[in-house]
């Protein structure tokens, strides 16, 4: 089932209004929804279920962008895991790409030589319920004043 269009506009939204390191929002976001395309750029991906996903959101970050470029990858992440919660509060479920050819996703989507493929999140209504994968104990993870 296709995400509605106003439903993928907040989303979207969520993302725009991320923080960014000095304001500078080095980032674009390239919503892939036509299915032709999307199978396309399925061949690149090393991840077979994208195609079955009505959108694709390609995060790029300007890596040279003066001043902030380190931080451009950072921005892109934000704003796309704040797109995934946004996502999930319309009920509308993701998954994070990582594993892609960058080239060729720079090349199908015509993304400028200097800009980074940050990852692909694919948006779409849950067809299952998966049981939650297994996650670090709290004390693995956290830990209060030291390492
Ligand atoms: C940066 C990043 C890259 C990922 N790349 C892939 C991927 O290429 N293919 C895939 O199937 N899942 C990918 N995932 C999803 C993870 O496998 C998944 O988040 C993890 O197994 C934990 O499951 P959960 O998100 O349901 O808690 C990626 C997740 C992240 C954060």
């Amino acid at each position: 089932m296709d995400v509605p269009q106003d439903v993928l506009q907040q989303i979207l939204e969520a993302g725009r209004q991320a923080p960014s390191a000095a304001n500078r929002q080095p980032v674009r976001f390239v919503i892939v929804n036509d299915r032709d395309l999307l199978k396309v750029l399925c061949d690149t991906l090393f991840t077979r279920f994208v195609k079955d996903a009505p959108l694709v959101i390609v995060g790029c970050a300007n890596v040279e962008s003066l001043l902030t470029g380190k931080w451009a990858v950072v921005d892109a992440t934000i704003a796309m895991e704040n797109m995934v919660i946004a996502a999930w509060t319309f009920g509308v479920g993701s998954c994070w790409i990582g594993a892609c050819d960058e080239e060729k996703v720079k090349e199908l989507l015509k993304i400028p030589d200097k800009w980074k493929v940050v990852a692909l999140v694919t948006l779409g209504y849950p067809a299952e319920q998966p049981k939650p994968r297994k996650k670090k104990s709290f004390e693995e993870m956290f830990s209060f004043n030291s390492f």
